[in-house]
């Protein structure tokens, strides 16, 4: 069993359920991961990625490995039959089936180059590694998705249905400025895991970041931002760059800004945004620093998410 995408949870309701009672109980499974290891493979940095799934390792009794492998790893080759007369000094097809006498399961960060979208859509350190692995892998971050968060983001939305009497939220994923080119891959696994929910569900960005047509499908999108935030109960901020220019930043419009008065539109909306945000560029520190703000639960539910999604993978290997 891998982890690589959000079309990996066959029941998103029963994996929240199941996460949720993790995090009521995280040490119950410890002997689960006796004797068993974790290779957490970086090729981009991260802080709660990294720090959340070593501790959802930890809590099931698990040995943890860390490589930062764009810095202390020897740069890989991905191409089959090539001279390496290059810069690149090892094939993944060495690097991944020794990391696999290692490692039980192997897990990687590797981010789009937002450069060439043919290349980065191939996803080619994550399927090099799931291609030559001989162990389960985990996605912690790829080109197209970043499914440990989106399932945190799940997590997090259902303890908040409550305040909801039974009623079907309305989640809007906005677009919201950033001086950098950012990758589309939070926003693809929280629109992917969306279309899983029984929700109204609203993506609003300027025209001209449309996100990749074949995620998106048929979900709603509106380019007047005001209008989409009427009647909203949560409201996801996250930049993206554009995809159709791809990697390029069209503009920085500040009006896009998550603000006190685009929160004041919504029905008393709850802020959610995967971290790490650029405070007022982004979201204002009003909205940030608001009771409504979610952000720092969404880090939390990063602990539960991996944490369920090892417990699964190392049930499947035990049996
Ligand atoms: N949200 C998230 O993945 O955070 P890091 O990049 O810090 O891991």
């Amino acid at each position: 069993m891998n982890y690589v995408s959000v079309k990996d949870i066959d029941s998103i309701d029963k994996w929240v359920k199941e996460a949720r009672e993790l995090k009521q109980s995280p040490f119950k499974h410890q002997s689960l991961g006796t004797n068993k290891t974790i290779g957490l493979l970086f090729f981009n940095p991260s802080l709660r990625t990294r720090l959340s799934t070593q501790k959802a390792a930890q809590n099931l009794g698990m040995t943890t490995m860390v490589m930062n492998f764009d810095k202390e790893g020897w740069a890989l080759e991905y191409e089959d039959g090539i001279r390496m007369d290059q810069g690149k000094s090892e094939h993944i097809k060495e690097a991944a089936q020794v990391i696999s006498q290692f490692c039980d399961i192997i897990a990687i960060r590797a981010f789009a180059s937002l450069e060439d979208k043919e290349k980065d859509k191939a996803e080619i350190v994550l399927n090099g590694f799931k291609k030559h692995a001989s162990v389960p892998i985990v996605n912690m971050e790829s080109s197209v998705g970043h499914p440990l968060q989106a399932l945190a983001d799940a997590i997090t939305l259902d303890e908040q249905m409550e305040s909801l009497m039974g009623r079907k939220p309305k989640v809007v994923l906005s677009w919201a400025p950033h001086p950098k080119a950012l990758p589309h891959a939070v926003a693809n696994s929280f629109v992917e895991m969306m279309q899983q929910q029984d929700a109204d569900f609203v993506i609003t960005h300027p025209k001209g970041y449309e996100l990749d047509a074949e995620i998106v499908d048929d979900s709603q999108i509106e380019y007047d931002q005001d209008k989409a935030f009427i009647g909203a109960d949560f409201i996801y901020t996250k930049n993206w760059s554009s995809f159709d220019d791809y990697g390029q930043v069209l503009h920085q419009d500040l009006s896009w800004t998550i603000s006190k008065e685009k929160m004041a539109l919504t029905n008393s909306a709850k802020f959610m945004h995967c971290l790490p945000v650029r405070r007022n560029v982004v979201v204002s520190d009003a909205v940030l620093d608001s009771e409504n703000s979610l952000v720092i639960e969404q880090a939390n539910n990063r602990t539960f998410s991996a944490q369920l999604v090892l417990k699964k993978i190392l049930e499947n290997l035990n049996k």
